[in-house]
């Protein structure tokens, strides 16, 4: 990755790639490139800055508790808000493990008008797990496949499943396991391809990719270690997947979508501009201590763009207010910081 990559060669290819329109249950996506899910970063206040940029297909939110979100009040709730206009390029991801409040919670998301509901199967968080939610489910294919079957008789809206190739290092049983999500009415599904206890040190098996797309008739998107044009282009050619869902690059460089999909090219100030832009829109839709936890996880991926970014990274942590994070930024961007030429693995972790 060039320091800003919008010369790359691999964007001449790469837009007609995903600027094609991928239907979901009925609906068409404009574009194949989309924002993964990611909690504590794909927040309200983030995606607003995403939609500045625009340039993907789908949004995708934090995870949202199936034991929550059919009473919450999204104007407090933690991860289950939204602003109106996002709804129709947006979709709402559940976790649980039951497929009966999976369903009361899928209901409430197709009546809050939600492009679609996504299913997390994914996460491999100890909190996660030990709750037997997320990826823990996949430990047992006729609950998952059950909780799928019970939120498509619930809901109409599109109804979209995130998983990785399960516990075992086994593609044939994750290939299973995508058939039979599609066979309980499922209409896409994004595909993680690492096993669940391998957080993201090993890197992903792209090729397991190409045996879902093969296997499946529902639209797969492709997930993991896409971090620049030619990642994406290859993602793309060698598993066959419909779309791409990112994940880190997304949240160091918000602004991608938009440079893969729509030519945009961004200027040196790109970098400052933006972090202002997400500390102002992450204090105007959370109370202050909230802001600033949010925004010093943003700064983690940031920083992955800077040679020196861990002097942006401790700075940030050691700012305890919302000023104080305004004067770090000021002071970090008064000399123009040298960028890496790919972003640091250490923040990527
Ligand atoms: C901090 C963090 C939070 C995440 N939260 C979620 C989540 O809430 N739901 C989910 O399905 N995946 C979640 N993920 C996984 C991402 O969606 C994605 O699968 C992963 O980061 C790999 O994609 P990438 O290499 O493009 O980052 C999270 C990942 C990170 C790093």
């Amino acid at each position: 990755m060039t320091p800003i990559d919008s010369t790359s060669s691999c964007l001449a290819p790469l837009g007609p790639l995903l600027n094609r329109p991928l239907n979901i249950g009925g609906r068409l996506l404009a574009k194949r490139l989309v924002f993964a899910p990611m909690t504590f970063l794909g927040h309200v206040a983030f995606r607003e800055l995403l939609s500045g940029f625009g340039g993907y297909g789908l949004l995708f939110s934090e995870m949202c508790s199936a034991k929550t979100v059919p009473s919450e009040n999204r104007f407090v709730s933690r991860y289950f808000r939204w602003r109106d206009e996002e709804l129709p390029f947006l979709a709402c991801q559940v976790v649980g493990s039951e497929p009966e409040r999976m369903a009361d919670a899928a209901q409430r998301i197709e009546a809050e008008g939600f492009f679609g509901v996504d299913v997390n199967f994914g996460c491999s968080t100890g909190a996660i797990c030990r709750q037997s939610c997320g990826a823990a489910v996949l430990r047992d294919p006729d609950l998952a496949e059950r909780i799928v079957h019970h939120i498509r008789r619930a809901v109409r809206i599109p109804l979209t499943v995130k998983f990785r190739t399960g516990w075992q290092d086994d593609p044939a049983a994750a290939v299973q396991m995508g058939r039979r999500f599609e066979d309980a009415g499922a209409d896409a599904v994004t595909f993680h391809p690492r096993v669940a206890p391998d957080r993201r040190a090993r890197a992903p098996k792209w090729e397991y990719i190409g045996r879902i797309k093969q296997a499946l008739g529902i639209p797969v998107f492709g997930n993991g270690n896409v971090f620049d044009a030619d990642g994406c282009l290859r993602m793309l050619r060698q598993t066959g997947c419909d779309g791409v869902a990112l994940g880190r690059i997304a949240i160091a460089r918000p602004w991608i979508f938009a440079e893969w999909c729509d030519g945009f090219k961004p200027g040196p100030d790109i970098f400052e501009k933006t972090a202002k832009q997400l500390l102002n829109l992450t204090a105007r839709h959370f109370e202050e201590k909230a802001a600033v936890r949010r925004f010093r996880k943003f700064i983690f991926y940031f920083a992955a763009n800077f040679r020196f970014g861990h002097t942006l990274y401790t700075q940030m942590q050691n700012s305890a207010g919302l000023n104080e994070l305004q004067e770090t930024l000021d002071a970090f961007f008064a000399t123009p910081p040298e960028l890496t030429s790919a972003p640091n693995m250490n923040y990527f972790q």
